[in-house]
């Protein structure tokens, strides 16, 4: 390359940056880039200095480091003016407004409810107990005295797993939390009292009262001379506890396998008092039947190894979804379990 042409190539070097540089969208990366990166078009053009004879190299040289000082300079000014520019269109933080809030979740009605009968039966000075969801036949049916083929089987419409036990029985999904009772007696030796809230499983079709998957809540109180007026006493306060004290309790004889005497224990109507003819919580009657109680069979110590001539106790269990709707004045209780944010928001 000759002198000549390489000074003509150097200013059309600087024509073609100058006519860049004054378009308003100039951009200092691309104009950067474009001529003065390691592949930029004027670092190019400097490095071809070395194919021109020493004696002109040296004046050509002042001549390209003088404009490479200048095409710098004009894009560090831009570089500057948009650095400006956006600090201008940044948005404007005004600290004196309120703060955005964040939705605050809330616990299930359903947890809430466990939470407020574990507050109830904690205050009467019972311990919480747990236990599996997936079962033996003992546990949730032989030892509460469900004898194999015993009708009262059929009052339970089980799950079956496809799993077998020690006993070569196929496992279950547990349909009551009854198999607490024998899981803590057969660990524990009285005196003890325990309870455990937790889910439980029936093969039922679901509607407005029922559901395949649901929440009860087990008591169980054994010492020596415990008797039936200790079981009023406990049930009464404990639905005085969850329901205010106005609320009445009524005991109804009743047949379950692992309590003798049994009964159904019913509580007062809270939204009517028994003053309303058509109230639909209580169908007029005033009562709400709640829970199943009684007093331990000698049948079921007898299986977890304690002598009833020694010990006597009473269980009672209930729906916590009943109690929850109660609570909480709910109709349905497919609502619990369909997770719409407009009851969640609701009961908090
Ligand atoms: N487990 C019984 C049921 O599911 C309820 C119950 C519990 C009854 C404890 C008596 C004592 O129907």
């Amino acid at each position: 390359m000759t002198p000549e042409e390489w000074k003509g190539k150097l200013s059309a070097i600087k024509d073609s940056f100058s006519s860049l540089i004054s378009e308003k969208k100039a951009d200092y990366e691309a104009l950067y880039q474009r001529f003065l990166g390691r592949k930029g078009e004027l670092s190019l053009l400097l490095r071809d200095l070395k194919d021109i004879t020493a004696e002109e190299r040296k004046n050509l040289g002042m001549l390209g480091n003088a404009a490479k000082q200048e095409l710098l300079s004009a894009a560090e000014k831009i570089k500057a003016a948009a650095a400006a520019h956006s600090a201008k269109a940044a948005p404007q933080i005004d600290i004196t407004l309120p703060g955005i809030n964040f939705p605050k979740g809330s616990l299930h009605p359903l947890t809430q409810t466990m939470d407020r009968i574990s507050a109830a039966f904690l205050k009467l000075g019972f311990s919480l107990e747990d236990g599996p969801l997936v079962e033996d036949d003992w546990h949730c049916f032989e030892a509460l005295n469900f004898p194999e083929c015993h009708p009262a089987r059929d009052m339970q419409d089980t799950f079956y797993v496809n799993a077998k036990d020690e006993k070569g029985k196929d496992k279950l999904l547990r349909t009551q939390t009854s198999t607490v009772q024998i899981r803590v007696m057969e660990k524990q030796n009285p005196p003890l009292r325990v309870f455990h809230p937790g889910r439980v499983f029936r093969n039922e079709a679901v509607d407005a009262s029922h559901a395949f998957a649901f929440h009860q809540v087990e008591g169980l109180y054994v010492d020596k001379g415990v008797t039936m007026a200790d079981l009023k006493w406990t049930v009464d306060a404990f639905m005085k506890d969850l329901f205010g004290s106005s609320v009445r309790t009524r005991f109804n004889p009743s047949y379950f396998p692992f309590v003798e005497p049994g009964a159904e224990v019913d509580m007062s109507c809270v939204f009517c008092k028994g003053q309303a003819e058509h109230c639909p919580v209580c169908k007029g009657t005033g009562w709400l039947e709640l829970l199943g109680s009684g007093m331990v069979h000698p049948n079921v110590l007898r299986a977890c190894g304690h002598d009833p001539e020694i010990w006597s106790g009473f269980a009672f269990g209930c729906g916590i979804e009943r109690f929850a709707m109660l609570l909480y004045g709910i109709s349905d209780m497919r609502m619990f379990f369909e997770n719409d944010f407009r009851l969640l928001e609701q009961v908090r």
